[in-house]
């Protein structure tokens, strides 16, 4: 929850520091022969770090109609989902309670949660789950059947799957709605972040590298690192989502037709405050996971962008194979508006690079420089490696930062690491994402299964 980050810049403060290494997912991937659920089987990436942690990453490979591909998500990860929403999220939501800013909800939703809130800390599981289930009443109808169908069949899986429990004290029915309720969480939560694309002049080969770095705060979240690719059957395709368990939405990801997408809240500089929004439309993570799912070039997705029902205010970029190009959409409720490398500025007040279309982890206009300079000082060369050094000095991209290449069909992922309170080391930066080693896939290893 960034709402309370401060704004500095600290461009000057930064040490020099190294480049983290890269390892190769495919090294590290091993799949065990028992975790299958008809044709989806879960993963595991392992690497184990000179610093004596490691990087976890659980790897779903999901393959199949949407109820199944959701059932296999929910029994093959069963355990994880409900330590993850059951303990490690209610616990986040204890901590986390102080920082709910309820004056920016609805009033009706003020209502249910302010005698909540009263009853004390003890309760706070409470009021996030209240909020997030009159979310989903307000925004279920919105919901396409196919996600319906996908989260009913997850809560059929993990009362399946559960080692724990025995079937019948587990109710697929509640625990559907318990899934339809916390993909509603991305709902309630502003994340900063920083986007950009950079092509043509920009990039060694002039094909398209695009970063997305998800700037969250801390919380359980690092922990439970999923990489889904869902495998529909044609003549859907392809997409891999970088995320947690029992999630639906979509907050990284890429797809098999080469669509990339970014987002980051849209909040404003002058009144620190986000776009105006409601709760009458599709979640913001399901208009992302739509794109993944349907859209085959930007143009498309834009299309898409300018005719869903919207609720609240992000800016998403999305990059694609058949322009090698990247643009930034200001998606708000009232419009969604195409902004290129040489328009963002009206909105970013930054200054224009050629053939680079970016937006800062700051609130807009942004008055910071330093991403600016640093895409200048890459101009001509920005390719993973460089990508790598600016999130580290920008120090973007805390819980973890995705970065595709659409030429060499590759994607770097670094997830950050966390204590046992969810912080990011002693001071909260040396263990975020932007300071970690880096994973590599071939994308194609993903649309086959390996
Ligand atoms: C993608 O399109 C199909 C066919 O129109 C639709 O059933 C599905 O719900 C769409 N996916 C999402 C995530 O909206
Ligand atoms: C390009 O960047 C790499 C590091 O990413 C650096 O080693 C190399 O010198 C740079 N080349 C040019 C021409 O700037
Ligand atoms: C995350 O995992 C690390 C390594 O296993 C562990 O030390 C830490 O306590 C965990 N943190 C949380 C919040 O689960």
């Amino acid at each position: 929850m960034n709402l309370k980050a401060p704004f500095l810049f600290l461009t000057l403060l930064l040490p020099t520091s190294a480049i983290p290494t890269t390892y190769s997912a495919a090294d590290y991937t091993s799949w065990d022969s028992s975790d299958t659920i008809g044709s989806s089987k879960l993963g595991k990436i392992n690497v184990p770090l000179d610093d004596g942690s490691s990087i976890d990453i659980s790897r779903l490979d999901l393959v199949g109609s949407p109820r199944e591909r959701g059932y296999a998500a929910g029994a093959l990860l069963a355990d994880d989902v409900i330590e993850f929403i059951d303990v490690k999220l209610n616990q986040y939501f204890s901590d986390e309670l102080l920082n709910l800013d309820i004056s920016t909800l609805p009033e009706k939703l003020q209502d249910i949660l302010e005698p909540i809130i009263e009853k004390g800390a003890e309760v706070a599981p409470e009021v996030f789950w209240a909020a997030m289930s009159f979310v989903w009443e307000k925004e279920k109808s919105f919901v396409p059947d196919a996600i319906l169908e996908e989260m009913n069949g997850m809560g059929e899986g993990i009362c399946a799957g559960l080692t724990s429990r025995s079937g019948d004290e587990c109710s697929a029915v509640e625990m559907s709605l318990k899934i339809k309720h916390i993909n509603m969480l991305p709902e309630l939560i502003r994340m900063a972040c920083t986007a950009f694309g950079a092509w043509g002049t920009a990039t060694p080969d002039g094909n398209l590298i695009q970063l997305r770095a998800l700037d969250f705060g801390g919380g359980p979240f690092a922990n439970y690192t999923v990489l889904s690719v869902h495998r529909p059957p044609p003549p859907s395709q392809a997409f891999a989502s970088l995320s947690f368990p029992g999630f639906v939405g979509v907050v990284t990801g890429v797809s098999q037709k080469g669509i990339g997408v970014s987002e980051k809240v849209w909040m404003t500089y002058d009144k620190r405050s986000i776009q105006p929004g409601s709760y009458d439309g599709l979640a913001d993570v399901l208009v992302i996971r739509n794109i993944l799912e349907n859209a085959s070039t930007k143009e498309e997705a834009e299309e898409y962008l300018s005719n869903v029902d919207r609720t609240w205010s992000i800016w998403l970029g999305i990059g694609d194979y058949a322009s090698q190009k990247f643009d930034l959409v200001g998606y708000k409720q009232d419009s969604s508006t195409v902004y290129t490398d040489s328009t963002i500025n009206v909105e970013t007040g930054q200054d224009y690079i050629q053939d680079v279309c970016y937006v800062d982890k700051h609130p807009q206009p942004s008055h910071a420089t330093d991403l600016p300079e640093l895409l200048k000082s890459y101009h001509g060369n920005i390719t993973f490696t460089a990508v790598q050094d600016i999130v580290q000095k920008h120090q973007t991209g805390d819980l973890h930062w995705a970065s595709y290449d659409f030429e060499a069909r590759t994607m770097l992922v670094a997830i950050g690491r966390i204590d046992g309170e969810g912080k990011y080391g002693e001071d909260g930066v040396v263990w975020q994402a932007n300071n970690r080693p880096a994973v590599m896939f071939y994308l194609d290893d993903l649309w086959n299964g390996v």
